[in-house]
Protein backbone atom coordinates (compact mmCIF):
# COMPACT_ATOMS: atom_id res chain seq x y z
CA UNK A 1 0.00 0.00 0.00
CA UNK A 2 2.81 2.24 0.92
CA UNK A 3 4.95 1.41 -2.23
CA UNK A 4 1.74 2.34 -4.46
CA UNK A 5 1.08 5.94 -2.49
CA UNK A 6 4.98 6.71 -3.49
CA UNK A 7 4.89 6.21 -6.86
CA UNK A 8 1.99 8.49 -6.99
CA UNK A 9 3.69 10.94 -5.35
CA UNK A 10 6.50 11.10 -8.16
CA UNK A 11 6.41 14.20 -10.48
CA UNK A 12 4.71 13.54 -13.83
CA UNK A 13 6.85 14.83 -16.58
CA UNK A 14 4.69 17.88 -17.63
CA UNK A 15 5.01 20.49 -20.64
CA UNK A 16 7.45 23.39 -19.87
CA UNK A 17 5.18 27.11 -20.49
CA UNK A 18 7.04 30.00 -21.60
CA UNK A 19 4.09 32.62 -20.75
CA UNK A 20 6.21 34.41 -17.90
CA UNK A 21 9.21 35.08 -20.29
CA UNK A 22 6.83 35.76 -23.10
CA UNK A 23 5.31 38.36 -21.04
CA UNK A 24 8.46 40.07 -20.01
CA UNK A 25 9.92 40.20 -23.85
CA UNK A 26 6.29 41.44 -24.96
CA UNK A 27 6.14 44.18 -22.22
CA UNK A 28 9.73 45.08 -22.78
CA UNK A 29 9.17 45.52 -26.60
CA UNK A 30 6.10 47.54 -26.15
CA UNK A 31 7.26 49.81 -23.31
CA UNK A 32 10.23 50.56 -25.81
CA UNK A 33 7.41 51.36 -28.55
CA UNK A 34 5.24 53.46 -26.61
CA UNK A 35 7.88 55.45 -25.06
CA UNK A 36 8.76 56.60 -28.83
CA UNK A 37 4.94 57.88 -29.59
CA UNK A 38 4.75 61.18 -29.10
CA UNK A 39 3.68 63.24 -26.20
CA UNK A 40 2.84 66.44 -28.09
CA UNK A 41 -0.14 65.83 -30.23
CA UNK A 42 -0.69 68.81 -32.48
CA UNK A 43 -3.70 70.41 -33.41
CA UNK A 44 -3.02 70.50 -37.23
CA UNK A 45 -2.40 66.75 -37.51
CA UNK A 46 -5.81 65.84 -36.09
CA UNK A 47 -8.83 66.32 -38.67
CA UNK A 48 -12.12 67.34 -37.61
CA UNK A 49 -14.59 64.42 -38.84
CA UNK A 50 -18.92 64.32 -38.92
CA UNK A 51 -20.19 61.47 -37.00
CA UNK A 52 -23.63 60.32 -36.05
CA UNK A 53 -23.73 62.04 -33.00
CA UNK A 54 -22.04 65.71 -34.10
CA UNK A 55 -21.18 67.64 -37.39
CA UNK A 56 -17.72 68.32 -36.15
CA UNK A 57 -15.41 66.08 -33.73
CA UNK A 58 -11.88 64.71 -33.88
CA UNK A 59 -10.21 62.36 -32.11
CA UNK A 60 -7.09 62.90 -30.42
CA UNK A 61 -7.01 59.54 -29.07
CA UNK A 62 -8.72 56.76 -30.21
CA UNK A 63 -11.20 55.06 -27.93
CA UNK A 64 -11.59 52.33 -30.32
CA UNK A 65 -8.97 49.37 -28.96
CA UNK A 66 -8.12 48.35 -32.20
CA UNK A 67 -6.16 51.87 -32.05
CA UNK A 68 -5.10 51.42 -28.94
CA UNK A 69 -0.98 52.88 -28.82
CA UNK A 70 -1.07 53.68 -32.46
CA UNK A 71 -0.75 57.37 -32.40
CA UNK A 72 -0.07 58.42 -28.41
CA UNK A 73 1.23 57.02 -25.66
CA UNK A 74 -2.68 56.59 -23.49
CA UNK A 75 -3.83 53.63 -22.78
CA UNK A 76 -7.22 54.33 -20.76
CA UNK A 77 -8.69 57.14 -22.06
CA UNK A 78 -9.95 58.19 -25.32
CA UNK A 79 -9.35 62.09 -25.70
CA UNK A 80 -11.81 64.01 -28.26
CA UNK A 81 -12.94 67.14 -29.07
CA UNK A 82 -16.37 68.47 -30.26
CA UNK A 83 -18.23 71.34 -32.06
CA UNK A 84 -22.14 71.91 -31.68
CA UNK A 85 -22.45 74.77 -33.97
CA UNK A 86 -25.13 77.34 -33.08
CA UNK A 87 -28.60 76.35 -32.97
CA UNK A 88 -27.50 72.43 -32.94
CA UNK A 89 -28.00 69.35 -30.69
CA UNK A 90 -25.88 66.15 -31.04
CA UNK A 91 -27.01 63.05 -31.46
CA UNK A 92 -29.09 61.49 -28.15
CA UNK A 93 -27.50 58.40 -26.83
CA UNK A 94 -26.58 56.42 -23.88
CA UNK A 95 -23.46 54.37 -23.04
CA UNK A 96 -22.57 52.53 -20.30
CA UNK A 97 -18.86 54.20 -20.18
CA UNK A 98 -19.07 57.69 -18.43
CA UNK A 99 -17.58 60.47 -20.20
CA UNK A 100 -16.38 63.92 -18.87
CA UNK A 101 -16.41 67.51 -20.83
CA UNK A 102 -14.43 70.25 -20.05
CA UNK A 103 -16.26 73.36 -21.83
CA UNK A 104 -13.47 75.16 -24.39
CA UNK A 105 -16.19 78.25 -25.58
CA UNK A 106 -19.87 78.55 -25.36
CA UNK A 107 -22.58 77.88 -23.54
CA UNK A 108 -25.48 75.62 -23.80
CA UNK A 109 -27.28 72.78 -21.87
CA UNK A 110 -27.69 68.98 -21.48
CA UNK A 111 -30.91 66.73 -21.24
CA UNK A 112 -29.69 63.62 -19.14
CA UNK A 113 -32.37 61.32 -18.72
CA UNK A 114 -34.97 63.67 -19.76
CA UNK A 115 -33.28 66.20 -17.13
CA UNK A 116 -31.68 69.87 -18.05
CA UNK A 117 -28.21 70.88 -17.11
CA UNK A 118 -26.78 73.95 -18.21
CA UNK A 119 -22.95 74.52 -18.50
CA UNK A 120 -20.79 77.30 -20.13
CA UNK A 121 -17.10 77.60 -20.73
CA UNK A 122 -15.09 76.73 -17.81
CA UNK A 123 -17.16 74.24 -16.61
CA UNK A 124 -16.62 70.41 -16.42
CA UNK A 125 -19.42 68.44 -17.43
CA UNK A 126 -20.39 65.08 -16.14
CA UNK A 127 -21.97 62.46 -18.09
CA UNK A 128 -22.18 59.25 -15.89
CA UNK A 129 -22.19 56.14 -16.76
CA UNK A 130 -25.88 54.84 -18.13
CA UNK A 131 -27.13 57.87 -18.85
CA UNK A 132 -29.41 59.06 -21.94
CA UNK A 133 -27.53 62.43 -22.49
CA UNK A 134 -27.79 64.49 -26.12
CA UNK A 135 -25.95 68.27 -26.46
CA UNK A 136 -27.71 71.25 -26.55
CA UNK A 137 -26.02 74.86 -27.95
CA UNK A 138 -29.43 77.23 -28.16
CA UNK A 139 -27.04 79.91 -28.93
CA UNK A 140 -28.28 81.49 -32.37
CA UNK A 141 -24.62 82.71 -32.90
CA UNK A 142 -21.84 81.22 -31.00
CA UNK A 143 -20.37 78.01 -31.58
CA UNK A 144 -19.61 75.72 -28.50
CA UNK A 145 -16.38 73.67 -28.20
CA UNK A 146 -16.08 70.81 -25.60
CA UNK A 147 -12.69 68.93 -24.87
CA UNK A 148 -13.95 65.36 -23.39
CA UNK A 149 -12.84 62.39 -23.05
CA UNK A 150 -14.23 58.32 -22.12
CA UNK A 151 -12.85 55.96 -20.23
CA UNK A 152 -11.51 52.79 -22.78
CA UNK A 153 -11.44 50.08 -20.11
CA UNK A 154 -15.12 49.12 -20.02
CA UNK A 155 -15.02 47.25 -23.17
CA UNK A 156 -12.41 44.49 -22.01
CA UNK A 157 -14.52 44.26 -18.91
CA UNK A 158 -17.42 43.05 -20.74
CA UNK A 159 -19.87 45.80 -20.00
CA UNK A 160 -19.47 48.31 -23.08
CA UNK A 161 -22.35 49.32 -25.49
CA UNK A 162 -23.60 51.99 -27.45
CA UNK A 163 -27.43 52.51 -27.31
CA UNK A 164 -28.05 55.29 -30.69
CA UNK A 165 -31.62 56.60 -30.06
CA UNK A 166 -31.96 60.17 -32.40
CA UNK A 167 -28.59 60.70 -34.64
CA UNK A 168 -26.72 64.23 -35.13
CA UNK A 169 -27.48 66.72 -37.85
CA UNK A 170 -26.18 65.79 -41.32
CA UNK A 171 -26.39 61.77 -40.33
CA UNK A 172 -25.36 59.83 -43.54
CA UNK A 173 -25.70 55.92 -43.53
CA UNK A 174 -22.42 53.91 -44.24
CA UNK A 175 -22.07 52.77 -47.29
CA UNK A 176 -23.67 49.38 -48.08
CA UNK A 177 -25.93 49.40 -45.05
CA UNK A 178 -29.90 50.06 -45.80
CA UNK A 179 -32.23 51.97 -44.10
CA UNK A 180 -34.67 50.86 -41.82
CA UNK A 181 -37.85 52.93 -42.04
CA UNK A 182 -40.19 53.94 -39.33
CA UNK A 183 -43.59 55.83 -39.83
CA UNK A 184 -43.46 58.37 -42.20
CA UNK A 185 -40.69 56.95 -44.06
CA UNK A 186 -38.70 58.22 -41.53
CA UNK A 187 -35.17 56.48 -40.95
CA UNK A 188 -35.29 54.91 -37.76
CA UNK A 189 -32.38 52.45 -37.96
CA UNK A 190 -30.45 50.64 -40.29
CA UNK A 191 -29.03 47.15 -41.63
CA UNK A 192 -26.01 45.70 -42.90
CA UNK A 193 -25.23 43.85 -46.11
CA UNK A 194 -24.86 40.79 -43.68
CA UNK A 195 -28.55 40.82 -42.17
CA UNK A 196 -27.39 42.93 -38.67
CA UNK A 197 -30.08 45.40 -37.60
CA UNK A 198 -29.45 48.62 -35.66
CA UNK A 199 -32.52 50.57 -34.61
CA UNK A 200 -31.95 54.00 -33.06
CA UNK A 201 -33.84 53.29 -29.96
CA UNK A 202 -32.98 52.51 -26.08
CA UNK A 203 -32.91 48.72 -26.49
CA UNK A 204 -35.48 46.64 -23.87
CA UNK A 205 -32.78 44.18 -22.73
CA UNK A 206 -30.30 46.49 -22.09
CA UNK A 207 -32.71 48.58 -20.04
CA UNK A 208 -33.59 45.63 -17.85
CA UNK A 209 -30.23 44.93 -17.00
CA UNK A 210 -29.49 48.67 -16.10
CA UNK A 211 -32.68 49.03 -13.84
CA UNK A 212 -30.91 47.55 -10.65
CA UNK A 213 -28.76 50.41 -11.15
CA UNK A 214 -31.17 53.04 -11.51
CA UNK A 215 -33.65 52.35 -9.27
CA UNK A 216 -33.49 51.53 -5.48
CA UNK A 217 -35.94 48.86 -4.92
CA UNK A 218 -35.05 48.26 -1.05
CA UNK A 219 -32.93 49.91 1.79
CA UNK A 220 -30.70 48.15 3.94
CA UNK A 221 -29.16 50.52 6.84
CA UNK A 222 -27.33 48.01 8.98
CA UNK A 223 -26.55 45.16 6.57
CA UNK A 224 -26.91 41.72 8.82
CA UNK A 225 -24.08 39.82 6.89
CA UNK A 226 -21.97 40.28 3.76
CA UNK A 227 -24.44 39.64 0.89
CA UNK A 228 -26.31 42.51 2.47
CA UNK A 229 -23.78 44.41 2.47
CA UNK A 230 -23.33 43.67 -1.03
CA UNK A 231 -27.04 44.90 -1.95
CA UNK A 232 -26.33 47.86 -0.07
CA UNK A 233 -23.30 49.07 -2.24
CA UNK A 234 -25.69 49.11 -4.89
CA UNK A 235 -28.05 50.44 -3.18
CA UNK A 236 -25.48 53.55 -2.45
CA UNK A 237 -24.46 53.77 -6.01
CA UNK A 238 -27.92 54.21 -7.03
CA UNK A 239 -28.29 57.22 -4.64
CA UNK A 240 -25.05 58.56 -5.71
CA UNK A 241 -26.10 58.51 -9.62
CA UNK A 242 -29.30 60.13 -8.66
CA UNK A 243 -27.70 62.70 -6.78
CA UNK A 244 -24.10 63.16 -7.85
CA UNK A 245 -24.34 66.46 -9.79
CA UNK A 246 -23.54 66.44 -13.84
CA UNK A 247 -21.62 69.94 -14.57
CA UNK A 248 -18.96 71.78 -12.04
CA UNK A 249 -19.23 75.44 -12.32
CA UNK A 250 -15.61 76.52 -13.17
CA UNK A 251 -16.56 79.73 -11.89
CA UNK A 252 -17.17 78.12 -8.12
CA UNK A 253 -14.45 76.16 -7.67
CA UNK A 254 -11.23 78.27 -5.95
CA UNK A 255 -7.79 78.17 -6.85
CA UNK A 256 -5.18 76.99 -5.11
CA UNK A 257 -1.50 77.73 -4.40
CA UNK A 258 0.00 74.27 -4.18
CA UNK A 259 3.35 72.89 -4.12
CA UNK A 260 2.72 72.17 -8.00
CA UNK A 261 1.50 75.30 -8.43
CA UNK A 262 -1.67 77.19 -9.11
CA UNK A 263 -4.57 74.91 -9.94
CA UNK A 264 -7.98 74.68 -9.58
CA UNK A 265 -9.17 71.41 -8.86
CA UNK A 266 -12.25 70.85 -11.28
CA UNK A 267 -12.68 66.77 -10.20
CA UNK A 268 -11.47 65.18 -7.31
CA UNK A 269 -12.32 61.77 -5.28
CA UNK A 270 -13.75 64.39 -2.49
CA UNK A 271 -15.72 66.93 -5.12
CA UNK A 272 -18.53 64.69 -5.46
CA UNK A 273 -19.04 64.76 -9.03
CA UNK A 274 -21.12 61.76 -11.20
CA UNK A 275 -17.87 60.86 -12.32
CA UNK A 276 -16.02 57.90 -11.41
CA UNK A 277 -13.13 57.67 -13.54
CA UNK A 278 -11.96 61.01 -13.69
CA UNK A 279 -10.01 63.62 -11.71
CA UNK A 280 -9.76 67.22 -13.60
CA UNK A 281 -7.90 70.54 -13.15
CA UNK A 282 -6.91 73.74 -14.68
CA UNK A 283 -3.62 75.00 -14.12
CA UNK A 284 -1.99 78.62 -14.68
CA UNK A 285 1.67 79.35 -15.19
CA UNK A 286 2.85 82.83 -14.97
CA UNK A 287 5.61 83.85 -17.80
CA UNK A 288 8.74 82.45 -17.45
CA UNK A 289 7.44 80.29 -14.53
CA UNK A 290 7.05 76.43 -14.65
CA UNK A 291 5.38 73.84 -12.38
CA UNK A 292 6.29 71.50 -9.40
CA UNK A 293 8.02 68.04 -10.71
CA UNK A 294 6.11 65.07 -9.89
CA UNK A 295 5.44 61.34 -10.69
CA UNK A 296 2.59 59.51 -10.47
CA UNK A 297 0.76 56.13 -12.13
CA UNK A 298 -2.24 57.62 -13.26
CA UNK A 299 -2.16 58.66 -17.10
CA UNK A 300 -2.59 62.09 -17.39
CA UNK A 301 -3.71 64.63 -20.26
CA UNK A 302 -3.57 68.09 -20.80
CA UNK A 303 -5.48 70.48 -23.62
CA UNK A 304 -3.51 73.97 -24.01
CA UNK A 305 -5.99 76.43 -23.59
CA UNK A 306 -3.30 79.76 -23.91
CA UNK A 307 0.18 80.13 -24.22
CA UNK A 308 3.53 78.39 -25.01
CA UNK A 309 6.07 76.16 -23.17
CA UNK A 310 7.41 73.07 -23.22
CA UNK A 311 7.20 69.79 -20.53
CA UNK A 312 10.21 67.64 -19.41
CA UNK A 313 9.57 64.07 -19.07
CA UNK A 314 11.88 62.07 -17.30
CA UNK A 315 15.02 64.70 -18.60
CA UNK A 316 13.55 64.76 -22.40
CA UNK A 317 11.99 67.90 -23.69
CA UNK A 318 8.94 67.94 -25.15
CA UNK A 319 7.26 71.51 -26.65
CA UNK A 320 3.90 72.66 -26.96
CA UNK A 321 1.50 75.67 -27.59
CA UNK A 322 -2.12 76.69 -27.40
CA UNK A 323 -4.71 73.89 -28.74
CA UNK A 324 -1.91 71.36 -28.53
CA UNK A 325 -2.51 67.89 -26.49
CA UNK A 326 0.18 66.50 -24.27
CA UNK A 327 0.14 63.24 -23.42
CA UNK A 328 2.00 62.12 -19.85
CA UNK A 329 2.10 57.91 -19.85
CA UNK A 330 1.95 56.17 -16.48
CA UNK A 331 5.22 57.13 -13.87
CA UNK A 332 7.02 59.19 -16.19
CA UNK A 333 9.02 62.48 -13.72
CA UNK A 334 7.20 65.87 -15.44
CA UNK A 335 7.04 69.27 -15.25
CA UNK A 336 5.60 72.16 -16.91
CA UNK A 337 7.61 75.34 -18.08
CA UNK A 338 5.96 78.26 -19.86
CA UNK A 339 8.54 79.70 -22.34
CA UNK A 340 7.06 83.05 -22.84
CA UNK A 341 8.19 85.89 -20.91
CA UNK A 342 4.89 88.46 -21.59
CA UNK A 343 1.64 85.65 -21.53
CA UNK A 344 0.37 83.15 -18.63
CA UNK A 345 0.02 79.58 -19.82
CA UNK A 346 -3.03 77.98 -19.12
CA UNK A 347 -4.09 74.37 -19.43
CA UNK A 348 -7.32 71.75 -18.75
CA UNK A 349 -6.11 68.39 -17.30
CA UNK A 350 -7.71 65.01 -17.20
CA UNK A 351 -6.27 62.36 -15.11
CA UNK A 352 -7.36 59.05 -15.05
CA UNK A 353 -8.54 58.09 -11.24
CA UNK A 354 -9.10 54.02 -12.54
CA UNK A 355 -5.16 53.40 -11.61
CA UNK A 356 -6.00 54.31 -7.70
CA UNK A 357 -9.09 51.81 -7.54
CA UNK A 358 -6.26 49.24 -8.22
CA UNK A 359 -3.95 50.66 -5.75
CA UNK A 360 -1.71 52.71 -7.80
CA UNK A 361 -2.95 56.01 -6.59
CA UNK A 362 -1.55 59.27 -5.14
CA UNK A 363 1.73 61.66 -6.06
CA UNK A 364 5.24 61.48 -5.19
CA UNK A 365 6.50 65.23 -5.38
CA UNK A 366 9.85 65.86 -6.15
CA UNK A 367 9.96 69.75 -6.78
CA UNK A 368 8.36 72.57 -5.75
CA UNK A 369 6.44 75.40 -8.03
CA UNK A 370 7.63 79.04 -9.18
CA UNK A 371 8.51 81.74 -10.88
CA UNK A 372 11.91 80.87 -12.10
CA UNK A 373 14.66 82.55 -13.86
CA UNK A 374 15.08 82.08 -17.59
CA UNK A 375 18.36 79.98 -16.90
CA UNK A 376 16.44 77.67 -15.63
CA UNK A 377 14.43 76.95 -19.05
CA UNK A 378 17.89 76.92 -20.79
CA UNK A 379 19.05 74.05 -18.99
CA UNK A 380 16.66 71.57 -21.45
CA UNK A 381 17.81 72.80 -24.84
CA UNK A 382 16.66 76.57 -25.42
FE1 LIG B 1 -21.95 60.12 -25.31
FE1 LIG C 1 1.03 65.17 -13.15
Amino acid sequence: MERITERRREPEPVAFNRRIEETQLRLGQEAGRVASLPRVLKAADIPWEKSMQTALSRQWVSAAPRDRLAKAPIRTMGILEQILEPGMKGGRHRHVREAIFYIIDGEGYEIHDGKRYDWAAGDIMAVPSYCDHQHFNPDPRLRSRMWYSIPVVVEFMGIHWIEQIETGPGYRLAEGTQPVLGPGNKIIGYRTPDGQEVKFELDESIQSRLDASSTAVETIDAPANSYDEYIKLLQEEVRWRASAPHVVKGADVPWENTRMGKIKFLVTPRSGCGLKAYDAFLQEMPPGGCSGRHRHAAEEAHKILRGRGYDVHDGVRHDWEAEDVVCIPPYVEHQHFNSDPRETALFVAFQSRLYGFLGHGGIYHLEDAGPRPFDKSRRHGR
